[in-house]
């Protein structure tokens, strides 16, 4: 029999910040970390250290970006990631270079993240190159007039039908909303800002449930 939840969406915190990775992973919402450049640059750190970190409290996936966009620089930087933490799965930008960079890395046994994807033709292109993983960026899609779901349903169904191994890991999700949609199109790993994934416990009726709960409890004979 299969285990419950064996093959269920994963669920990964789209953050560089370890206060949030490290209470989110206290309530174990946490099968990996996503991080870009621009999570780094919020939390004012240095990339290696906000690394180390990470890798020191989640033990699962933790995807690391590349700055370089030429090939050789990519294959440079995914390397030197991959030999930092065995879990470390390194983010290559969905262009040319970045397929080439995906196709070695598969063939070194180093776990890819193809970020940047808006299209389902790019997300077949990297899957044929060998991606572990495939980052369609939801929200950004909608903000361009798109549909940021299509393109998850689309590349599930792709993959599913080819036998691609590559995982489809929903990104820039923005909402509760594109989370329910992501588990219900199959999607293999949602990547989740802490924000969000404090909206996907919040319900006002748990609040004001468990506020006339306390009320009533002071009532109870002592
Ligand atoms: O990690 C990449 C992605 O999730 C970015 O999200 O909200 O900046 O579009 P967002």
């Amino acid at each position: 029999m299969v285990p419950a939840g064996e093959g269920a969406m994963k669920i990964f915190i789209d953050s560089a910040d370890v206060k949030e990775i490290r209470d989110a992973a206290a309530m174990g919402l946490v099968d990996g970390v996503t991080t870009n450049p621009s999570l780094v640059a919020k939390t004012g750190r240095p990339f290696a250290d906000v690394i180390r970190d990470i890798v020191e409290i989640v033990n699962g996936p933790i995807s690391a970006e590349v700055l370089s966009t030429d090939y050789e620089g990519m294959m440079g930087e995914a390397r030197s990631l991959a030999k930092v933490h065995p879990n470390i799965v390194v983010k290559l930008p969905l262009i040319p270079e970045g397929l080439k960079a995906t196709r070695t890395c598969s063939q070194e046994g180093i776990k890819t993240n193809v970020t940047l994807c808006f299209s389902a033709t790019q997300g077949l292109l990297a899957a044929k190159a060998g991606a572990t993983y495939i980052s369609p960026f939801i929200g950004r899609i909608d903000d361009a007039a798109g549909d940021g779901m299509e393109v998850v349903e689309q590349l599930v169904a792709i993959y599913r039908g080819y036998g691609f191994e590559t995982q489809v890991l929903a990104a820039s999700i923005r909402n509760p909303t594109h989370v329910v949609r992501a588990a219900l199109m199959g999607a293999d790993v949602a990547t989740i800002p802490y924000g969000v994934l404090l909206q996907l416990a919040k319900h006002p009726l748990t609040d004001v449930g468990l506020a006339k709960f306390l009320e009533d409890a002071k009532k109870i004979p002592r």
